[in-house]
């Protein structure tokens, strides 16, 4: 069995850079038309344009999936543009960062509004798109950092382990109408969520290699090939799944 993607169209959130982009750019090259849907214009245009220059078909929408009427034009869009969705790439994500006694009411509601809520919003807009072409996928990413824990970052690390909850929980409400719910837990990948203002790097660099099992770092093109892996059929007897994506970093 081959990927066989072709004709089918995806909305990938986040897809202006990082995993969102490189998630977007992987499906576009498989013959999917994608929706690269996000908060900024300049770099879903890029994104678009990437895969149309690959001789893909892609269009770009602003959204803020924390806003319910934003996610519902989101969803009216993909089906003026590609006539509905199949797949759902649920990629956008906010990190802010900091001790966990200095997180403040509204920062703890902003993460978890755009990293549970907003992926929740997404599922339930395109869920009528994908009854009426008879089943789906949607890929939701979750981090390494649920696992593993990670310093300043509780209401990340909190929102993240919500993310595989819903994955989970989804999956047995969507299985018997043929919506398929998994996801992707990304170690450590150099986009903007590495290069935090403050951190230093070499050192994170290094403790990276040293948990990792395989010792190269992880690229964002290995998301893209796990997405496309989710979206196909040849994970159509798998739902529910959290992969980690993380050179061995986590094994248990
Ligand atoms: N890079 C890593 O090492 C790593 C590790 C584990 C998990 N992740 C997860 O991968 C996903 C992608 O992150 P990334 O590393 O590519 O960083 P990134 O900052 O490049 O991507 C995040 C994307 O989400 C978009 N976004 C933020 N808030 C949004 C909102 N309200 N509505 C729509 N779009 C919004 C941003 O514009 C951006 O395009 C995130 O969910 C992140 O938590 C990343």
């Amino acid at each position: 069995m081959s990927l066989n993607l072709e004709g089918k169209t995806a909305i990938v959130t986040g897809a202006s850079s990082g995993l969102g982009r490189a998630a977007a750019l992987a499906l576009g090259r498989s013959g999917v038309s994608v929706v690269a849907a996000g908060l900024d214009p300049e770099g879903l245009d890029e994104t678009s344009a990437m895969i149309r220059g690959g001789g893909g078909e892609a269009t770009a929408v602003e959204v803020d999936i924390s806003k319910l009427d934003q996610v519902e034009a989101m969803a009216a869009e993909a089906t003026a543009a590609f006539g509905g969705t199949d797949i759902l790439v649920n990629n956008a994500g906010v990190y802010p960062n900091g001790p966990w006694h200095e997180i403040s009411e509204k920062e703890w509601d902003f993460v978890f509004s755009v990293n549970v809520k907003g992926y929740f919003l997404c599922s339930k807009a395109i869920r009528p798109q994908m009854l009426e072409r008879g089943g789906g996928s949607i890929i939701n990413i979750s981090s390494i950092t649920f696992f593993v824990g990670a310093d300043e970052f509780l209401h990340y690390v909190s929102s993240k382990g919500a993310v595989v909850g819903l994955t989970r929980a989804l999956a047995r409400e969507c299985g018997p109408e043929s919506i398929r719910v998994n996801s992707i837990a990304p170690g450590a990948f150099p986009t903007r969520a590495y290069f935090l203002p403050g951190r230093d790097i070499p050192k994170l660099d290094q403790s990276v290699m040293d948990s990792q099992a395989i010792k190269r770092k992880g690229e964002p093109a290995d998301i893209g090939n796990a997405v496309l892996f989710f979206a196909s059929e040849l994970s159509s007897f798998v739902t529910g799944q959290t992969l980690l994506v993380d050179g061995g970093w986590y094994l248990h």
